[in-house]
């Protein structure tokens, strides 16, 4: 966690990460599951179930990006859950989702949620920067970010990635 927000501050001071993502071919479920696996000892010690499901594919991603986004959106849904419910991840094909059942935000923030310092009334303890990090990451590996959420409800953020077709790498023609 350190290290990560180490990371996390330097981008904020930037403005941009130094290097240009490193595309590759990543396989959803797999970093889904690491990301879930590093974020489940602040679960338990917070009393939360954590649930991974996988039904990704196979998509275009900087690896390391990848799981700093999920990292980063996977904390919010247990910080901001205040020990309640579950938090549950899962993808499916390029996207990945994580659901949370916490206080949700309200619709006077929901708009400014992306915004670089950007702090709903609810923040406990971030600088307003993990979501407007996660969108740069996530739009410069060439995907897209999307946020729902409900007050008293929960939240649900969606990332979708470049999804590789299956098969496309078999074919000669
Ligand atoms: N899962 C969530 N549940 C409730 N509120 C959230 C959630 N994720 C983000 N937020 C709201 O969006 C704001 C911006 O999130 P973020 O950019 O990660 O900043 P912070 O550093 O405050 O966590 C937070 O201050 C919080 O009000
Ligand atoms: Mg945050």
């Amino acid at each position: 966690m350190q290290r990560l927000s180490e990371s996390l501050l330097h981008l904020a001071r930037t403005g941009v990460d130094l290097r240009d993502p490193k595309l590759e071919v990543v396989d959803l479920d797999g970093v889904a599951k690491d990301a879930t696996e590093r974020m489940r000892p602040l679960a338990e010690s917070t009393g939360f179930g954590l649930r991974a499901e996988g039904n990704g594919g196979r998509v275009w991603a900087d690896h390391e990006w990848l799981e700093q986004a999920l990292l980063v959106v996977l904390g919010n849904a247990i910080q901001h859950s205040e020990h309640e419910g579950e938090v549950r991840l899962f993808a499916e094909g390029g996207a990945v989702m994580v659901e949370d059942e916490g206080a949700g935000i309200s619709e006077t923030d929901l708009p400014y949620v992306f915004e670089r310092f950007y702090r709903g009334k609810r923040s406990s303890e971030g600088f307003g920067l993990g979501l407007a990090i996660c969108k740069d990451l996530v739009e410069r590996m060439g995907g897209s970010i999307s946020l729902e959420s409900k007050e008293g409800v929960g939240t649900k953020v969606k990332i979708e990635l470049p999804e590789i077709d299956a098969g496309a790498e078999d074919t000669d023609s």
